[in-house]
């Protein structure tokens, strides 16, 4: 008989209580530790926003300054891990190599073992500084360009856009990226999250739990979304041609991707900011990505009632900053490390191991038959 308690996908389930985010799907609102994700977008930086959601706070002017040290400081890797990383193959999907090399980390990770509370801050401090490190690493060393390591002189994101670049950004770009990074730190219980406080519950350590987190963070369905957006403006090229492909695209029941949202019964707040973005983007580069997208977001919302998540306008966005679409879902990770590590000590303050039941739609007992009679 159907169990009338389950719930497929986990949808609407409620598996823990959290003090780090809060949406409201009605009203499309969502808050980090009681702050309004557009006032941080417009007023604060992604390590500040880092350190609000590790510690629960926002940081005075001297804890600020001793957290962003700690992050310049703890961005180089070892010379094994670039030995490691020039060994991808340069065909390598970005997110599998993440992956791997984020397990690859843990080995050499002097807090490996330890599973205390200052250790997993350290090991989370670590990851969030060292990720975007090895994914520009990659990024050149797959387009035959010499590595260029982390200039601590700069803060996150024009960090992160020198290393990948090698040119230091203007400031509109580190704004752009910086404001990109706040949009997609954390996002309550989804999937990637959820996958890495099931890891950690087990009481396993915190690169397994961001292990599983990056592989599940890969799907279409969650942040793999972004880079099929960009393959869907390309294909589209002029907006004159969006209402066709669009009806097209429903006729044969496929998803529009960056469209609906699990807990969003209204736009996703943080596309309304990317969407701002795009258009200034635009203004300032030319082309016609955003208008291509806002073409597309009127016309999925007059054929099928959707409206655009995070992924829809940060493809545009990303594609004006001039980054390489294989790119998109990686960024995507290196932003949302900071929600998995906030999430995965939370998880442990207050650990019982995740286990959940499925209802049995199987046969009934039987008996076992030998393979000749079968
Ligand atoms: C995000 C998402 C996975 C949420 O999924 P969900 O809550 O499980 O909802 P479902 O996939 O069951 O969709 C419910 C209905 O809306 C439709 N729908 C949802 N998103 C759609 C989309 N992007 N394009 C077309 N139809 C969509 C489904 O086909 C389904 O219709 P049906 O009831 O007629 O079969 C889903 O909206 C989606 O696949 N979006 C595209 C991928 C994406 O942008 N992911 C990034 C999320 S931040």
């Amino acid at each position: 008989m159907a169990n009338e308690s389950a719930s497929k996908g986990l949808a609407d389930v409620v598996v823990s209580k959290t003090k780090i985010t809060s949406i409201d799907g009605q009203s499309g609102k969502l808050f980090h530790c009681g702050y309004e994700i557009s006032d941080l977008a417009q007023n604060s930086n992604f390590e500040e926003l880092s350190y609000l959601l590790f510690h629960g706070d926002l940081p005075n002017n001297s804890d600020l300054s001793s957290h962003k040290n700690l992050i310049y400081s703890n961005r180089q890797v070892s010379d094994e891990i670039i030995t490691l990383i020039r060994q991808f193959p340069s065909t390598s999907n970005t997110m599998d190599f993440l992956r791997t090399v984020v397990s690859y980390l843990a080995l050499f990770d002097e807090d490996s073992d330890n599973n205390s509370q200052e250790a997993n801050m350290n090991k989370s401090i670590r990851l969030l500084a060292q990720m975007p490190t090895v994914l520009s690493y990659f990024h050149r060393l797959r387009n035959n360009l010499e590595i260029v390591t982390p200039d601590n002189n700069l803060d996150f994101s024009s960090n992160f856009l020198y290393m990948l670049s090698g040119e230091k950004p203007d400031e509109l770009a580190s704004k752009c990226l910086d404001q990109c990074l706040i949009l997609h730190a954390d996002h309550g219980f989804n999937a990637s999250t959820f996958s890495a406080r099931v890891t950690v519950s087990t009481l396993s350590d915190v690169h397994s739990a961001i292990t599983s987190a990056i592989g599940t963070l890969k799907g279409p369905l969650h942040g793999g979304a972004n880079e099929s957006v960009l393959k869907m403006l390309h294909e589209i090229k002029d907006v004159e041609k969006a209402s066709d492909y669009i009806a097209d695209k429903l006729s044969r029941k496929e998803k529009i991707m960056g469209f609906g949202h699990r807990v969003y019964q209204t736009i996703d707040p943080r596309a309304t900011v990317l969407r701002e973005m795009s258009k200034d983007l635009q203004t300032k580069f030319g082309g016609n990505l955003y208008d291509l997208s806002y073409e597309i977001e009127k016309t999925v919302l007059e054929q099928k009632n959707l409206k655009p998540n995070v992924d829809f306008y940060a493809a545009s966005v990303y594609s004006m900053l001039n980054l390489d679409s294989s790119l998109f879902t990686p960024l995507f990770a290196c932003s949302r490390v900071s929600g998995w590590c906030a999430q995965i000590l939370e998880q442990l303050e207050d650990n019982r191991l995740i286990r959940p039941r499925a209802e049995y739609v199987g046969s009934p007992p039987r008996s076992y038959v030998e393979s000749n009679n079968r």
